[in-house]
C-alpha cells in the first residue's frame, strides 16, 4: 500500500529523533512491502528563523495533503525568557493541532517489564501498569478567549479562559468510551467539578455519553486525586479521559511510570478511532525539544519510534506491522541496550543513532 507522510522535525533533538523514527518506518516498508513517501516541512523555532512564522502556510498545506504527520518536537529557550515575544515555537504546534482538527491526544502508558527495576517507583507499584490517556487537545484553557494581558492602575494583569462546549466534550468522551470498549472497559473521567463550572459541564456530558456504552464502567475523579492515584496505584487505570491542561500535566507525571518521558509516544487524532478506519493523525513523542541535549546523539528516540506503531494502527490500519515495531523495541530493551535516561547498572549505553539502528535491525529480521 502507498501512504503519504509529512515529517516535521522541528527544534532541539527533534531532527535526531525523527531521523531514527523514519529509519524504522522505512524498515517496516521494506519488510511488509509498503511504499511510504515522505515530505519534509518546517514547524516551530526553525520555521520562525526561516520564514518568520511558527506554522508556515506551506506546512499546513503539506499536512492536509498527507495521510499522517510525524513530528519531532518544538521549542527553544531562545524564545522562553521573552514575555513579549510576538511569536513562539509552541504557537506552531498549537496552530497545527487546531488547524488539522486533532482534538484527541492519545498517550499510552505502558511499562516495559525490563525497565521496571530501573524506574523511580517500586517495582510492585509498577507491575501490570498498562493504560491510556485521552487528552482533549484543541479546546479548554489552551485556546479559550479572552486571553490577554493589560496594564491597570495596580500593575499588569493577565487572563486565560477555560471554556468547553457540549460538542467538544461529547466527542472526546466518546473517544475514551470507544477505547475502553476495546480494552478493560473502565473509563476514568478526570475533572475539577468541585470548583470549576466547565468541569461540572464536562461531568454531566460524560455521564450522558457513557449511557450509550453500557459495557463501559465510568468513574469520575478529581484531578488532584488522580495525580495522587497515578503514583499510589497506577495499575488501577485502564482509560483516562480529561481536559487539555489536566492531560498535559498528568501525562508528564505518568510518563515517570514508564521509566522516562523519553519512552512515551503519542497520537493526536482528528476523529474517533475504531469508528472509522484510517483516522488522520499526527504522531509525536510526548516530550519536548530538550535543547540542551540537541546535536549530541544522546537523546532517547524510543518515544518517537513508538509513535510509528500508533501511526500504523490508527491512520493506516496496519496492526501486524505495528506489532512488529513494538516487539522490536521490546527485544532491544531486553538485550540490555539503553539510552542515558533509562540506564541502570549492567546495561549497555547507546546513543540516539545506535538505538535506532538496533530497532531497525530487529524490524528487518
Ligand atoms: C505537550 C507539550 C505541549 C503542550 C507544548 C510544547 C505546547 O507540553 O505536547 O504536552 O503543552 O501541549
Ligand atoms: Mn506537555
Amino acid at each position: 500500500m502507498h501512504f503519504k507522510i509529512t515529517v516535521l522535525p522541528g527544534d532541539g533533538i527533534g531532527p535526531e529523533i525523527t531521523t531514527e523514527a523514519v529509519k524504522v518506518l522505512k524498515a517496516v516498508g521494506s519488510r511488509f512491502n509498503h511504499d511510504f513517501s515522505l515530505e519534509y516541512g518546517l514547524l516551530g523555532g526553525v520555521a520562525i528563523d526561516k520564514t518568520g512564522a511558527a506554522l508556515p502556510e506551506d506546512t499546513l498545506k503539506l499536512c492536509r495533503a498527507s495521510d499522517a504527520v510525524l513530528l519531532g518536537a518544538v521549542g527553544d529557550p531562545k524564545w522562553d525568557n521573552d514575555p513579549q515575544a510576538r511569536v513562539r515555537p509552541e504557537d506552531g504546534l498549537l496552530g497545527l493541532r487546531k488547524g488539522l482538527g486533532l482534538f484527541a491526544n492519545l498517550r499510552p502508558i505502558k511499562v516495559f517489564p525490563v525497565l521496571i527495576n530501573g524506574a523511580n517507583l517500586k517495582p510492585e507499584v509498577l507491575k501490570g501498569v498498562d493504560f491510556i490517556f485521552v487528552r482533549e487537545l484543541t479546546g479548554g484553557i489552551y485556546f479559550g478567549r479572552p486571553r490577554k494581558r493589560w496594564q491597570t492602575a495596580r500593575g499588569w494583569r493577565a487572563i486565560d479562559t477555560m471554556s468547553y462546549s457540549e460538542p467538544e466534550i461529547e466527542r472526546i468522551v466518546r473517544v475514551g468510551c470507544e477505547l475502553a470498549r476495546g480494552r478493560g472497559k473502565k473509563l476514568v473521567s478526570v475533572d475539577k467539578a468541585n470548583v470549576l463550572e466547565s468541569s461540572r459541564l464536562w461531568r454531566q456530558i460524560a455521564v450522558e455519553v457513557a449511557k450509550s456504552y453500557p459495557d463501559v464502567a465510568l468513574e469520575h475523579m478529581f484531578v488532584d486525586a488522580c495525580a495522587m492515584r497515578l503514583i499510589q496505584n497506577p495499575a488501577y487505570f485502564d482509560v483516562v479521559v480529561t481536559t487539555n491542561m489536566f492531560g498535559d500535566i498528568l501525562t508528564d507525571e505518568a510518563s515517570m511510570l514508564a521509566g522516562s518521558l523519553g519512552m512515551l509516544p503519542s497520537a493526536s487524532l482528528a476523529g474517533v478511532p475504531q469508528e472509522k478506519a484510517g483516522t488522520f493523525g499526527l504522531y509525536e513523542p510526548s516530550h519536548g525539544s530538550a535543547p540542551r541535549r540537541a546535536g549530541q546523539n544522546v537523546a532517547n528516540p524510543l518515544a518517537t519510534i513508538l509513535s510509528i506503531p500508533m501511526m500504523l494502527r490508527y491512520s493506516f490500519g496496519l496492526g501486524e506491522e505495528a506489532q512488529a515495531v513494538e516487539d522490536a523495541v521490546s527485544e532491544v530493551l531486553s538485550e540490555g541496550y539503553r539510552t542515558y535516561d533509562i540506564m541502570s547498572e549492567g546495561n549497555e549505553k547507546v546513543g540516539t543513532r545506535e538505538m535506532g539502528d538496533l530497532v531497525v535491525g530487529k524490524v528487518r529480521s
